[in-house]
């Protein structure tokens, strides 16, 4: 478990400012949905919080450590499960450890006992043990994305980000790859940040909640600050009234419109 420290954080690509000034603490174990329309920064700060990219100004603290570099202890899951289509599930998990292992290792499956133990157990985390000897390719959208967070999970992380994980999935699948999401983090501590693009998932399974817009910080807090004002603060004109049907696509009745509990 990992606190996180974000202060004063700025990134610019030329002229676009695409976060200005963020700052934000998160306790070790929280589990964050980072919020807003396309281009309000999501990924970029992802990226940044991962060392992906580097802060234009401002700093990054992961357990009392600033993040200069990338850390095999800060996993990063991608929107395009980077998965390799021709290898099991097993084999894909498996080649989490390449940090520890070495691209060679890792590529022909040197790896120890240990390691092979954790791609079982990182399956089995995301419910997949089953499907271990499955080619990736002919598991479905959500089962490969599931793949994806076992990948990272090999890494032994303390610090998880997912970068619009349930994008490309439909509802009933991305409710179960978050719900995936969720238990990972709990069972293994995890401190985890998610950028969803569907309010009503993120109320769903977040607990804490970022708003970015135009790169700003425009809303930090919790499941029962989430109101409708704080979602238009996020959103802005867009309708947002739609947003707050049920998860599972069910008509909304007026009572389950109310973002208040
Ligand atoms: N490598 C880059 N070069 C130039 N501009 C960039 C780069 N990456 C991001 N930007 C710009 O920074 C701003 C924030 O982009 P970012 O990708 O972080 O938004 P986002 O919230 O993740 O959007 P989406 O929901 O579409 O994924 C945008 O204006 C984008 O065009
Ligand atoms: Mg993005």
């Amino acid at each position: 478990m990992k606190k996180i420290v974000v202060n004063d954080l700025r990134k610019t690509f030329g002229d676009t400012v695409a976060l200005d000034n963020v700052s934000f603490e998160v306790p070790a174990g929280e589990f964050v949905a980072i919020l807003g329309v396309s281009g309000s920064g999501k990924s970029t700060l992802l990226r940044c919080l991962s060392a992906l990219a580097a802060p234009t100004s401002g700093e990054i603290v992961i357990d009392e450590e600033p993040m200069l570099t990338p850390r095999p202890e800060v996993a990063m899951i991608f929107q395009q499960h980077n998965i390799i289509g021709d290898m099991t599930a097993y084999s894909n998990a498996l080649s989490g450890g390449i940090h520890e292992a070495g691209l060679l290792e890792s590529i022909f499956q040197l790896q120890n006992r240990g390691e092979k133990e954790r791609a079982l157990e990182a399956l089995d985390t995301v419910g997949l043990l089953d499907e271990a000897e499955q080619q990736a390719r002919s598991m479905s959208g959500g089962q490969q994305q599931r793949v994806g967070i076992a990948r990272a999970l090999v890494q032994r992380p303390e610090v998880l980000l997912a970068d619009e994980p349930v994008a490309s999935l439909d509802p009933g699948s991305a409710q179960a790859v978050m719900r995936y999401l969720q238990h990972a983090s709990e069972r293994r501590d995890l401190t985890t940040f998610i950028s969803l693009h569907q309010v009503n998932i993120a109320r769903k399974f977040g607990q804490r909640f970022i708003g970015l817009r135009d790169g700003e910080k425009v809303f930090d807090g919790y499941r029962d600050e989430l109101t409708i004002d704080a979602v238009d603060r996020i959103y802005g004109d867009i309708d947002t009234e739609g947003m707050f049907v049920k998860p599972d696509s069910e008509p909304a009745s007026s009572q389950e419109t109310e973002v208040s509990p």
